[in-house]
């Protein structure tokens, strides 16, 4: 893997956006897996900003995001879709039938998630792939657990997790219970891979991702078994490498 440490979080936002640019002129037509969460929103502010400025044109690209909370309808203001097109897709020059999101409120679960992995091969599998991480080391929403799921799944949310992403709704209990998560294997597939992480309460995840033996209790260090890998981090989350 390789680690590039920045000073601070905006520095992240401007490099990990940087490397998406390049992407994106290197190939018109790059399918890119995007993430949500806190950490990727300053890229998708310099995103836009470089949009704005004509230094990089989506009209080609094509995105799917990682996942989505399983009973949010898109348009709930916590749905992930919801998210996408708020932060960044409206304003960007994407074509909306580019754009790939999870149903949150499917009935047909398997066939949507098998349906996800065909669009995901349809166009070619995955470019570059954005990713948060979890505290407790989740990717997209494959959480520690005593297997994991190569392919696009509906999961049961960890306690840590609901508990982590609570501070967005009124209560606790409003957190869904599940959500539906491409797969270790679906993230992996990808050809390139940026896993951001910002703050101090990163750092130990990220020291056991890094450094930690290949382990489902700590789903990034299958990236370890990657071979096109940046991790992008400041100086606050690389403090215990
Ligand atoms: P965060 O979430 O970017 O809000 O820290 C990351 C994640 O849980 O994957």
């Amino acid at each position: 893997m390789k680690v590039i440490t920045v000073k601070n979080y905006h520095e992240i936002s401007i490099k990990a956006a940087q490397l998406v640019a390049d992407q994106i002129t290197n190939k018109k037509n790059s399918v890119l897996g995007l993430a949500t969460g806190q950490t990727p929103i300053g890229m998708y502010q310099e995103l836009i900003n470089m949009f704005k400025r004509g230094e990089i044109d989506f009209s080609d690209v094509i995105t799917f995001n990682l996942d989505e909370y399983y009973g949010l309808s898109p348009a709930h203001p916590q749905s992930y879709h919801y998210f996408m097109w708020d932060t960044f897709f409206q304003y960007i020059n994407i074509k909306k039938e580019n754009i790939h999101l999870l149903n949150g409120v499917t009935e047909n679960i398997d066939g949507e998630c098998q349906h996800y992995e065909y669009l995901i091969q349809k166009n070619g599998g995955i470019d570059l792939q954005i990713l948060g991480i979890g505290d407790n080391g989740h990717l997209g929403f494959n959480e520690p657990a005593i297997g994991l799921h190569s392919k696009t799944h509906l999961v049961n949310l960890s306690e840590e997790t609901i508990r982590a992403n609570s501070q967005y709704f009124n209560n606790i209990q409003e957190v869904p219970k599940q959500a539906l998560t491409m797969g270790i294997g679906t993230i992996i597939k990808a050809q390139k891979i940026i896993l951001l992480a910002s703050g101090r309460k990163k750092s130990h995840v990220i020291e056991r991702t890094i450094n930690g033996p290949v382990s489902t209790e700590v789903p990034a260090t299958v990236l370890q078994l990657h071979n096109n890998v940046t991790v992008l981090i400041d100086e606050e989350a690389a403090t215990k490498i």
